[in-house]
C-alpha cells in the first residue's frame, strides 16, 4: 500500500539527522546518487546570478553544488527536520516547510530543481504538482527533475528485481512516458531525458511561454 504524505513527512523527520550520512554509500534504489546530482548539475548548466528554488530540498545536496554560479537558493521541503539539518549547513538558502501541492512561496523563479523527491508526490496529485511548478516559474524558466524512474512498467519489474529486499513497496515510482506526457500538458516543452544511474532519470524541460494562465503571481 502506498504510504500517505502524513507518514511520508514522519519518515522523512526521523530521517533526517542521519540522512547525509547513510546517503554517503547509496545503494538500493539510490545507487548511484552522488553520480546522478553531478550529471543532473551538468544537464542544469545554470546561468549566474539565478534565482531558483529546490523542491524537497532535503539537507541542500543538489543546491550546494551550484555554490560557484551565485544562485539564489530557495528550498521547501515537507519535513520541518529535513528544513532545520538544511538550515544548519546553508543559513544563506531562504528555506520553508512547503510541498509541491503546497508550495508556500510567494515568488518565482528562473529554475525549479527537484532531486529524488517526486515520486514522493501521490500519483493523483503529480499533474497539480507540476502545474504548480510551472506557475511558479518565470517566462523563460527551467524545471529540472531527477529521480528514482522507469523507462516502462517491465523495467519496473526488471528492478524490483534486482534491487530485492530494498525495493520501496510503500512508494510509487514514474514512469517515464507517463510523466513526460503530464509534462506536456502542463505547459512545459522541449523536456530532454537522460538516464543518470542504474535506476535514475532527469529531465530538463522549458516553460511553454505560449501559455498564459491567471496566476496570482503573474
Ligand atoms: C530522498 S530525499 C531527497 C533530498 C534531496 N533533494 C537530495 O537529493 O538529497 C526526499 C526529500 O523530499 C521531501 N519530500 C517528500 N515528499 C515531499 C513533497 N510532497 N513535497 C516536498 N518535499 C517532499 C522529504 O522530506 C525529503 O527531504
Amino acid at each position: 500500500m502506498l504510504r500517505s504524505t502524513k507518514e511520508t513527512k514522519e519518515l522523512f523527520n526521523q530521517w533526517a539527522q542521519s540522512y547525509d550520512q547513510d546517503l554517503e554509500n547509496a545503494s538500493g534504489p539510490l545507487l548511484g546518487y552522488e553520480q546522478s546530482l553531478a550529471i543532473s548539475k551538468e544537464l542544469l548548466s545554470i546561468k549566474k546570478n539565478a534565482k531558483l528554488l529546490d523542491i524537497g530540498i532535503g539537507t541542500g545536496a543538489f543546491s550546494s553544488l551550484l555554490s560557484e554560479t551565485d544562485t539564489e537558493v530557495w528550498g521547501i521541503d515537507i519535513s520541518e527536520d529535513m528544513v532545520i539539518q538544511c538550515e544548519k549547513k546553508h543559513p544563506e538558502y531562504y528555506l520553508k516547510v512547503g510541498t509541491f501541492s503546497e508550495p508556500n512561496v510567494d515568488q518565482t523563479f528562473d529554475y525549479i530543481v527537484s532531486s529524488f523527491c517526486f515520486h514522493e508526490v501521490l500519483p493523483d496529485q503529480r499533474k497539480q504538482a507540476l502545474q504548480n511548478g510551472s506557475d511558479l516559474l518565470k517566462s523563460g524558466g527551467k524545471l529540472l527533475l531527477l529521480d528514482i524512474m522507469f523507462a516502462s512498467k517491465q523495467a519496473v519489474q526488471d528492478g524490483k528485481e534486482a534491487i530485492g529486499e530494498y525495493w520501496d513497496s510503500t512508494g510509487d515510482y514514474p514512469i517515464i512516458g507517463e510523466l513526460d506526457a503530464m509534462l506536456r500538458e502542463t505547459g512545459f516543452i522541449n523536456a530532454h531525458w537522460i538516464q543518470t544511474g542504474p535506476y535514475h532519470w532527469a529531465v530538463l524541460a522549458d516553460k511553454n511561454n505560449e501559455i498564459t494562465r491567471n496566476s496570482p503571481l503573474k
